[in-house]
């Protein structure tokens, strides 16, 4: 006996509504915060999520799938097997080598060159019109190599780049003035060059990132490294719509520039912290992952600081593709234009020496 009885009268077509289907590619720290964040705010009708380890793969499903009950109504799928991740709209890669003690960065990257191949062309095989979302890092040079792998239009293919830094940097200046992070504005460019050991200019440097690393583990100095080069857009802060830079030179307020100083390097160390105390970041990443995904396939137009191609932008040479932060509006089609943020001769100049040192570093990855 069928568990439910027809109407008497034919029932009125259901309305289609477009279905969402999102996956994620990596089911560590990372991946799952993403996978629940997305549950929790009811972002997909579909969740696929590969891992190349499946029996975690398929304990990490069965358990969000227990969550059902108390979940807006999500099919969860898993499986090693990329055709899970048939007809995506978003694709999220988290999967990433780590680092061995000894191993240069240069070395990493050439590893999760090689993981991204075995990912990224069965993604785009399995799902030609999807959004790419790169979260594995170095996220800048990761991103470049799955817009390269891809093929895809360079619009379609973004790293989450600075979306979580920003966060931080706004948590915590919101923190100082006592205000709600949400009213915070800032752009905060940061790129990750912990490569910087291999880098050639900078060999002794790079002897000692490597002695840091053999002390202090591979995690902690690429937050560290981080440090050296953050470009953070101080002309861009407002608070409540008031330029924070602007209004402290008007009143001469110099202790404050000193605060917002310290504010920009807690927010690069703090990721060393919590990777530090309880050994990788997940949840913030997750909800800014997450706040991404909505951006992206709701089509909400809103401005993120992602990494996208950023050749010809703020005088970046137009032979060099280089993926970097810019605050970009995001939109069902990707990046649907980047937002001309006035920057100063310091940023600017700061920005293209990093756009230089990322190209330097992609030119030894012959791909
Ligand atoms: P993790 O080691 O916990 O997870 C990585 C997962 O990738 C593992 O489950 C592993 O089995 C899987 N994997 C490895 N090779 C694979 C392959 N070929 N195919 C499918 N899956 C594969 O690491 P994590 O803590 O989840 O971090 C993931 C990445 O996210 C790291 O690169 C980390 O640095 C990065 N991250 C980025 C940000 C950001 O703001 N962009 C923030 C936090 C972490
Ligand atoms: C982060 C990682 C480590 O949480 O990139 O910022």
């Amino acid at each position: 006996r069928a568990f439910f009885r027809p109407l008497q009268q034919a029932a009125p077509p259901s309305p289609t509504k477009r279905q969402t289907k999102i996956s994620v590619i990596g089911t560590g720290n990372v991946g799952m915060a993403i996978a629940q964040t997305i549950l929790t705010q009811d972002l997909a009708d579909e969740l696929a999520l590969v891992d190349a380890k499946p029996d975690k793969l398929r304990g990490e499903m069965l358990d969000l799938q227990h969550a059902a009950a108390f979940l807006p109504r999500t099919k969860i799928r898993a499986s090693p097997d990329y055709a899970v991740t048939t007809a995506s709209d978003l694709c999220i890669i988290t999967a990433g080598a780590r680092q061995i003690a000894g191993e240069s960065r240069l070395d990493l990257v050439q590893r999760n060159l090689a993981l991204f191949r075995e990912i990224v062309p069965p993604l785009v095989r399995y799902s030609p019109d999807a959004l790419l979302l790169v979260v594995s890092n170095p996220v800048d040079v990761l991103t470049y190599i799955a817009w390269k792998l891809s093929g895809f239009p360079p619009n379609r293919v973004i790293g989450s780049g600075t979306n979580l830094d920003s966060s931080r940097f706004r948590f915590l200046l919101a923190d100082h003035l006592e205000v709600n992070a949400q009213d915070v504005q800032i752009y905060h460019y940061l790129v990750d060059v912990a490569y910087l050991v291999t880098h050639i200019h900078c060999e002794l440097l790079g002897l000692f990132i490597i002695f840091l690393i053999l002390m202090l583990g591979c995690d902690i100095v690429s937050g560290l490294c981080n440090v050296l080069n953050s470009v953070a857009l101080w002309s861009s802060i407002s608070v409540g719509g008031v330029p924070v830079l602007s209004s402290l030179e008007k009143h001469q307020i110099a202790y404050e520039e000193e605060v917002l100083e310290s504010i920009r390097k807690a927010v690069v160390e703090s990721a060393y912290e919590v990777i530090r105390l309880k050994g990788y970041t997940s949840w913030a990443i997750g909800y800014s992952a997450a706040s991404l995904a909505r951006s992206l396939l709701r089509d909400q137009h809103s401005i993120h600081p992602v990494s996208l191609l950023a050749k010809g932008f703020y005088g970046i040479p137009d032979d060099r593709e280089v993926f970097l932060s810019l605050p970009a509006r995001l939109g069902r089609g990707g990046v649907l234009s980047v937002a001309n943020v006035h920057l100063t001769d310091e940023e600017s100049n700061r920005l293209r020496s990093s756009a230089a040192t990322l190209w330097e570093i992609q030119q030894q990855l012959g791909i």
